[in-house]
């Protein structure tokens, strides 16, 4: 069946794996991960985090050089995908050249957006997605002294925390009331913002960007949609992500907010299957199509996708968690709290070490942790036992959640 072979096609956390559980999974035909990058594929969490800080920070890879080698994963590094004749089963390159397959794997992952605004191609406007981005960053906060940070999400604020700690004066514009607010509570983010202002960040709420003012091609201020001028050598924009869908789009694959699958990864096309931050899956719960940007999502996907390349398909149900530090704060998401109708906190939120748990009804959703990583563990084991503590157990720090899981599961 695979004369060709299977060809995946991005080499983030999703496409490394994936090549990594196709070879443990049994497949020995032949293998080949494409990559736009230069670099093997590495860790990207670290980027906004501990590589940003210190120059003499390494890239972190995922699998050693010598793991593709030994495994006869044929790697093309600085290689990008520019069509796919899913038809013919083959696909060309920016260089021109064509690989046939007999499966294909997309894992294209997201890029950072750009603001539609003047001035977002000034010298000194950067995004940070991939180590490329993260060494002209880095670079440039060596020298920066006004930074200012576009986007109270997980990457500006990860920045922005890091730049406090370099001794940046740094401002954060906000378009929305809160920080953060695509994903966690209420609580979450009105904590943050009280931690970034001790730590020296003036955070600007509901201001969102008007335009990047520049001199000589270089940024000099940023400028809110109210009109006030904030001077900047640095202008990082965190914004969200737009996935990459648009050699899967111009073959003929369904696109919706991702490239569209089924439970089990597979795209409509025959043997071909997506994972990751490029996908929107059915989700078995909330009844509807979603797209999950995170490591755990595309690993986790990518072990799914490998079965049901080689003909053994399982529906892919994981519980999706995920993860930010900011400065040395831990926040850690497990679930997802879409629907909760009522939240409550476990342990005490001015010690800085809090959970808020997410629930619709009776049903434990979500959970969102700072600094309590055993809460985030349990809540792991809950969500995917499908038990849920009543809220007032969920509460009551005298109950030992992590003694009840375990005697629940084994019960079970
Ligand atoms: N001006 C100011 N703020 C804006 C604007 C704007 N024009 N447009 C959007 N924002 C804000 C949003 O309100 C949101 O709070 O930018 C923030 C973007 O946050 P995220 O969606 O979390 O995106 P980002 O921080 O860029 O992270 C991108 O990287 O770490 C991963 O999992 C993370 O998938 C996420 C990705």
């Amino acid at each position: 069946m695979f004369e060709h072979g299977i060809i995946i096609v991005g080499g983030g956390h999703g496409g490394s794996q994936l090549a990594a559980s196709l070879r443990s999974e049994g497949y020995d035909g032949p293998l080949t991960l494409v990559t736009a990058e230069n670099d093997i594929p590495y860790q990207r969490p670290p980027l906004s985090k501990a590589f940003l800080k210190d120059p003499a920070h390494d890239l972190l890879p995922l699998r050693p050089e010598s793991f593709y080698d030994k495994n006869a994963i044929r790697l093309l590094l600085a290689a990008e995908v520019v069509s796919i004749d899913l038809a013919g089963g083959a696909l060309r390159l920016a260089d021109g050249a064509v690989l046939s397959f007999d499966g294909l794997a997309l894992a294209t992952g997201a890029r950072a957006r750009l603001p539609k605004v003047e001035g977002a191609h000034l010298a000194g406007v950067h995004v940070l997605r991939v180590v490329a981005e993260a060494r002209a960053l880095r670079d440039r906060l060596q020298t920066a002294e006004d930074v200012v940070v576009v986007g109270g999400g997980f990457i500006g604020l990860e920045v922005a925390a890091t730049a406090r700690l370099l001794g940046k004066r740094v401002t954060v514009l906000e378009a929305a009331d809160r920080l953060m607010g695509r994903v966690v509570a209420l609580q979450i983010s009105a904590h943050f913002l009280d931690l970034h202002r001790s730590w020296g960040s003036d955070v600007k709420l509901a201001t969102p960007l008007g335009r990047i003012v520049g001199e000589h091609g270089r940024v000099v201020a940023v400028e809110t949609v109210g009109g006030e001028r904030i001077p900047a050598d640095l202008a990082l924009v965190g914004i969200g992500v737009e996935p990459n869908v648009e050699i899967a789009a111009a073959a003929g694959l369904t696109v919706d907010n991702g490239v569209a699958v089924d439970e089990t990864m597979a795209t409509a096309a025959r043997n071909v299957v997506a994972v990751g931050d490029c996908v929107s899956f059915p989700h078995h719960q909330l009844g509807r199509r979603i797209r999950l940007e995170s490591v755990q999502n595309a690993v986790d996907q990518a072990k799914g996708a490998a079965k049901t390349l080689l003909g053994r398909p399982e529906p892919f149900r994981e519980v999706p968690w995920f993860w930010s530090d900011q400065g040395d704060v831990k926040l850690q998401m497990v679930g997802l709290p879409f629907g909760a109708t009522q939240s409550v906190v476990r342990g005490r939120i001015e010690d800085n070490k809090f959970s808020v748990f997410h629930f619709a009804g009776d049903r434990l959703l979500a959970i969102d942790s700072v600094n309590r990583a055993a809460d985030h563990m349990v809540g792991r084991r809950l969500l995917a036992a499908g038990i849920s503590p009543s809220p007032d157990i969920c509460a009551d720090e005298s109950v030992d959640l992590k003694g009840l899981a375990t005697r629940i599961t084994s019960e079970t």
